[in-house]
């Protein structure tokens, strides 16, 4: 127990992740309107980019100036204090979305029940599995009609590839959607469609008594107990465990929209979800209820306006307390730094705070003191694990368009690769400098922002390829061969790690054929 470890318990730091559309945006709001945090439905736009304006990246970036506020979103709920991370919605930016994994401690995924599992949430999935971060899924828009729910846990099994475990199970969807049995509590909540909120929450612990047809049809009751059969027959008996260890994922239905299975959810989520974990750091292990402070950065949100060249680096508070104005240790500059006006984020508003605690985001106003992993401490050299690049999936030389303005072009380069914009590749064989990003639009945008913050012009070249391997090997000789052989697709990032630039998926494969003691990862961190 450390002297902060009551603060600490009760905080509950996630994300909410899903594939555009799915509902995150709704979900949101009801959670907020719970915590009483905001008091009208409609008051979250959040990380929304309109479907219009997918190409006016501009816009995009506006939309993204405005989700600052709504970056961290904190209010107090049952004596728990929650901070829900906002995700873009964009996938252009789904790097953003990979680093906010890094600072929380749970998930939870919606899944839209006609949908399914779709490509985004697939992929976050991975950075979830990889983590080990617990996760609880919510099947939304059950007021529509969509799969059937055992087929869709089905998918979801197989397609996110974690075991499944239903708390709550839908009695019909669509026009016919009669509510949720609530496993979970023993309840059945009874949903009217036109009204906004739960009518009925009925205890209910023996699903066999005849008094269920007192609130549902003969039909309806008959298919619950039977499929409330086959729940208990085909999944484990939910073990908090198994979901702490990110080994299963409760599930939940309901309809984010009409306000239906929300509660139901967060009471769950208060209790079963963890508070801050213990982080990794490469020295040692850091516990959160340690009295001394650390943290790390996670995201640095720059302001788009060129007369205001400033930026926020978000922190995530890791261990013990975090105070304005006491000095920090800089960990990668070896020197102290104070914060006189730190930012935390409630609900809606962005305000200075005095204290945030392990669990907690602080914003903390920067002019490119930060780069994305930087530790700040009470003192002790510290350097958290668990920042990954990934692997981007478009590339393009960049070239100085404007001869004068070499310097500025690449400072303004390091800067933007530092805030974690794209990822930087030199090729070992021709020294030219190649961009790595997950969408079309961060080369928009690094272009602008070259020219409108540092005056520098740049120009793209395509390049053909496929993916940015790293490599490593404990065949020394093997791995120097391989970089004689591949020599024109070698490539250094910007921590000077060996990275292979696979030009396709055969030549990938064939490599890893022919180099067997050679491993190809496809993130920074292994
Ligand atoms: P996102 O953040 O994951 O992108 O999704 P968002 O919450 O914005 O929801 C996407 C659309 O789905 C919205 O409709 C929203 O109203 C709708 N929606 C969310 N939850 C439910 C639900 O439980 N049932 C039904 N039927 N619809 C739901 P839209 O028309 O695209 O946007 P808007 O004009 O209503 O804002």
């Amino acid at each position: 127990m450390g002297q902060y470890t009551e603060e600490i318990e009760r905080r509950r730091t996630f994300a909410i992740i899903s594939h555009p559309d799915a509902g995150k945006t709704t979900l949101t709001e009801k959670l907020l309107l719970f915590g009483g945090a905001i008091h009208v439905a409609g008051a979250v736009k959040s990380n929304k980019i309109k479907k219009t304006a997918t190409s006016d990246w501009m816009e995009i970036e506006k939309q993204r100036g405005i989700s600052v506020a709504t970056s961290v979103m904190a209010f107090d709920y049952a004596g728990h204090k929650i901070n829900i991370l906002d995700t873009p919605g964009h996938q252009d930016f789904a790097e953003d979305t990979f680093r906010t994994l890094t600072a929380v401690d749970s998930v939870i995924i919606v899944i839209d029940v006609a949908k399914g599992v779709e490509a985004q949430t697939r992929k976050l999935m991975e950075v979830c599995r990889m983590r080990k971060t617990p996760v609880i899924v919510f099947v939304n828009k059950m007021d529509r009609d969509g799969k059937d729910p055992f087929d869709l846990l089905d998918e979801i099994e197989e397609e996110l590839h974690i075991k499944v475990r239903p708390l709550s199970w839908p009695i019909d969807m669509g026009q016919r959607f009669r509510g949720v049995y609530n496993i979970y509590e023993q309840k059945l909540n009874l949903y009217t469609p036109s009204k906004q909120y739960v009518t009925e929450n009925v205890e209910f612990k023996d699903i066999n008594s005849p008094e269920l047809e007192n609130y549902i049809d003969p039909a309806q009751a008959e298919k619950l107990r039977m499929d409330l059969e086959l729940v208990e027959g085909v999944y484990p008996e939910f073990d908090v465990n198994t979901y702490l260890s990110g080994d299963i994922a409760p599930v939940f239905f309901g309809s984010a929209l009409n306000n239906f299975g929300v509660k139901e959810l967060l009471d769950c989520f208060i209790q079963i979800a963890p508070s801050p974990r213990p982080v990794q750091a490469i020295e040692r292990v850091v516990d959160p209820n340690e009295d001394t402070f650390s943290g790390f950065v996670f995201k640095i949100h720059a302001n788009m306006d060129p007369n205001h060249r400033s930026c926020i680096a978000f922190v995530k508070i890791c261990s013990g307390k975090f105070e304005r104005n006491v000095n920090y240790k800089h960990v990668r500059f070896g020197k102290m730094m104070r914060f006189s006006s730190p930012t935390a984020f409630m609900a809606q508003k962005k305000e200075v705070v005095d204290e945030a605690y392990a669990g907690d985001i602080v914003g903390l106003p920067d002019t490119g003191n930060f780069k994305i992993g930087d530790t700040l401490t009470s003192g002790e050299d510290l350097h958290f694990k668990g920042l990954p690049s990934f692997s981007p999936e478009m590339f393009k030389y960049i070239e100085n368009a404007d001869p004068m303005k070499a310097k500025q072009l690449n400072k303004g380069i390091e800067q933007l690769m530092d805030e974690g914009v794209a990822q930087l590749f030199i090729n070992q064989f021709n020294g030219r400098k190649i961009i790595g990003t997950v969408g079309q639009l961060q080369f928009e945008v690094i272009q602008y922002r070259l020219l409108h913050e540092y005056g520098a012009q740049c120009r793209w070249e395509p390049i053909s390829l496929y993916k940015a391997c790293w490599i490593e090997s404990d065949n020394a000789a093997m791995l120097e061969n391989f970089k004689k052989r591949k020599a024109q697709y070698m490539a250094v990032d910007k921590e000077g790690r060996n990275v292979y630039l696979a030009d396709s998926n055969y030549v990938l494969m064939m490599a890893q054929q022919d180099f067997p003691d050679i491993k190809f990862h496809f993130t920074s961190e292994f």
